[in-house]
């Protein structure tokens, strides 16, 4: 099934079975964490940036080869948010809904859960062409050194602007071209898939930071310029798109992430 000829829901229920599948054999109580960690509740945002950067580009390829890019990246965000979670970081009891994995399963076992999820997300990228893997273990890395910024507290507008292209946007970013590399998108509208990728991930921080009260930005610069920050990035989106196979797929998407409401 080639991706042009896919629509989000197809892909959706394709990723969801084969997510299932890396899944089913991991071992034990940890093997179990990872599956509660990961199987329910999820938006999947990123997975279905994959899907949608490769559609950018003409979507020719048949959709089992983005399959294992946007596994890996569920994987990298699903072990972020287990290690996230715990008493050491921001000591949430409660994720999507549910008991956060460390409340469930103890620290020890949230602790190996991560691994085991970011070790499960190696495996994945292994069977992926070489250029979009990459782009996906860089993001891994920049999202830990923004997790890594935000420990260390920022001040000024810039400095959380700047770490939250980290912590937030570069997981999304490197779904984006991981997709559209595959694909084999050319420089150019690699680039315009980059910026329009950048401004996604800007905004879905922001509209989390404008629902939840959690510390962010939101305190240094108020809600109103928050939220007018958050409109500025859709001002040329319309335009980025133009040069996209799926324009108007991109542009919904792009609303949604605008109008979050979870
Ligand atoms: C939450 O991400 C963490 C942030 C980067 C803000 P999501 O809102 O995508 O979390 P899930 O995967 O849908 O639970
Ligand atoms: C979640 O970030 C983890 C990463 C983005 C790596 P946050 O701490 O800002 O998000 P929530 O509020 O726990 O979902
Ligand atoms: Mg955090
Ligand atoms: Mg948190």
């Amino acid at each position: 099934m080639y991706i042009k000829d896919t629509d989000r829901l197809q892909f959706s229920v394709a990723f969801e079975s084969y997510f299932l599948e890396a899944l089913k054999d991991c071992e034990g109580v940890t093997g179990e964490a990872m599956r509660y960690a990961t199987l329910d509740g999820g938006k999947r945002v990123r997975p279905l940036c994959v899907y949608l950067g490769a559609k950018a580009v003409g979507g020719n390829i048949d959709v089992s080869e983005v399959l294992p890019l946007a596994a890996a990246v569920e994987l990298i965000h699903s072990y972020s948010l287990v290690h996230d979670d715990m008493p050491e970081m921001d000591n949430d009891e409660y994720r999507r809904g549910k008991l956060s994995v460390h409340k469930k399963y103890g620290v020890p076992t949230a602790l190996l859960t991560g691994d085991g999820l970011f070790s499960l997300a190696m495996v994945e990228l292994l069977k992926c062409k070489t250029d979009a893997a990459n782009e996906l273990a860089i993001a891994a890395l920049n999202m830990v050194y923004g997790q890594s910024e935000e420990l260390a507290g920022c001040q000024a507008e810039k400095q959380w602007l700047d770490m939250y292209a980290k912590k937030t946007g570069a997981l999304i970013t490197g779904a984006f071209r991981a997709g559209a590399i595959c694909e084999g998108a050319e420089e150019s509208l690699l680039n315009n898939i980059t910026e329009f990728a950048k401004r996604i991930g800007l905004a879905f921080q922001l509209s989390d930071d404008l629902l939840d009260g959690d510390p962010s930005i939101v305190d240094v610069i108020g809600k109103e310029k928050a939220k007018s920050l958050l409109s500025a990035q859709f001002d040329d989106i319309c335009n980025i798109a133009e040069s996209f196979a799926n324009k108007d797929e991109m542009l919904l998407f792009a609303e949604e992430m605008r109008f979050r409401t979870k």
